[in-house]
């Protein structure tokens, strides 16, 4: 009798399974990615359809070439193809009218990585602490420079740069990061060369070290400015880039000047793409922020499926964000619900995190290692 009732018990699941399966199986998941020119998302668009396609969905990646006409179109394309839900890393605030639409139609929306501002017409955000990544970045600097043992009398100097004024997270990375530089600028161990927004909020100051959606040759020329200018008569011990796609063009333009061919600042990062953590093995960048993305990718891809089956959504390992942090989750017409998940700090001593993460593919993985 035990023995049919586990059998039974058995064919029952795999029934459920099989039927869970087919609902999801036809159902399209369509996933619109913001760009390519930062390597991150082309993982991300390919671990999403990959997720999905896991749980039986028919999945799309499409990339907006960090311009929100083209991304809308795809958007659109998606619902004309009758997409049932969307994963949508946005560029800008011109999503909301086709996240309007879908919102019309009943599509589970879920804002990925970035939030979707100005709208009121999804419910859920899943993406990581993003203050938290702009304190790690500020606390490799503190590090770096060994700032805690700098005086008045020998500062140190550093010069700020932020991600896309368009990126809402671009926000919470630099007030992370100045919620622990202000405190040595301050005391006056730290001194800033060019523009000084304490916080975000000094919106003239932030506008000036901002990067337009993220451009590399934008920061780029910015430093290249700021050696020939500001910083012409200093030497810079620091910089704070959002991400390591700024902190390498950043580099470059420093390795262009005879004054830091020896000595290259201390430049944070974001992202730990593959040339990124090269260059901290080879003693270039000091640090990167490894968010593992193949996990927010699972992630998002269940938070869909569960949206979509209206069972309650339960993400393991996110966490609901709330006090302070629920802020995440506001796009200035709603606080949606919020799934962070935790970013982890990587300098030369331990390149190995994302390594043993699987984060590499094995050529780049034996490239790090040898
Ligand atoms: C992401 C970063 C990325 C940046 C540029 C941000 O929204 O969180 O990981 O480096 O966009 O694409």
């Amino acid at each position: 009798m035990k023995k049919i009732i586990a059998t039974l018990l058995v064919l029952l699941a795999a029934t459920t399974l099989v039927v869970g399966c087919k609902k999801a199986r036809g159902t399209l998941i369509g996933i619109a990615m913001p760009e390519t020119h930062v390597l991150r998302w082309v993982k991300d668009g390919n671990s999403l359809k990959a997720e999905a396609e896991k749980l039986g969905y028919r999945a799309e990646a499409q990339y907006g070439d960090a311009n929100q006409a083209t991304q809308n179109q795809q958007i659109q394309s998606f619902l004309t193809q009758g997409a049932k839900a969307l994963v949508v890393g946005c560029i800008n605030d011109g999503v909301s009218s086709v996240i309007a639409e879908a919102g019309r139609d009943k599509v589970v929306v879920v804002a990925y990585d970035r939030i979707i501002p100005n709208s009121a017409d999804y419910d859920y955000f899943i993406t990581f602490n993003n203050f938290k990544v702009g304190v790690l970045q500020a606390e490799s600097i503190v590090n770096g420079l060994n700032l805690a043992e700098a005086t008045t009398s020998a500062p140190k100097y550093i010069t700020l740069f932020a991600g896309s004024p368009t990126d809402g997270n671009a926000f919470f990375f630099f007030d992370g990061a100045m919620s622990v530089l202000n405190t040595y600028i301050d005391k006056g161990v730290l001194k800033v060369v060019g523009p000084y927004p304490k916080t975000s909020a000094d919106t003239a100051n932030f506008q000036r070290i901002a990067t337009e959606n993220w451009q590399a040759p934008i920061a780029k020329t910015r430093m290249e400015n700021l050696l020939n200018n500001d910083a012409r008569n200093v030497t810079l011990d620091a910089v704070l880039a959002p991400n390591d796609t700024l902190g390498r063009a950043i580099i470059e333009a420093c390795k262009a000047d005879a004054k830091y061919r020896g000595k290259l600042p201390v430049v944070s990062g974001q992202d730990a793409e593959f040339d990124s953590a090269m260059s901290i093995k080879n003693g270039e960048q000091y640090s990167t922020v490894f968010k593992d993305t193949a996990k927010l990718a699972e992630a998002a891809i269940l938070l869909a499926d569960q949206a979509l089956k209206g069972q309650a959504i339960n993400i393991p390992g996110a966490v609901l964000a709330s006090g302070d942090l629920a802020k995440i989750g506001d796009t200035g017409k709603k606080v949606v619900k919020t799934y962070l998940l935790d970013p982890i700090l990587v300098t030369k001593d331990n390149l190995n995190v994302p390594i043993d993460a699987g984060f590499y593919d094995r050529t780049e993985a034996v490239k790090l290692q040898n």
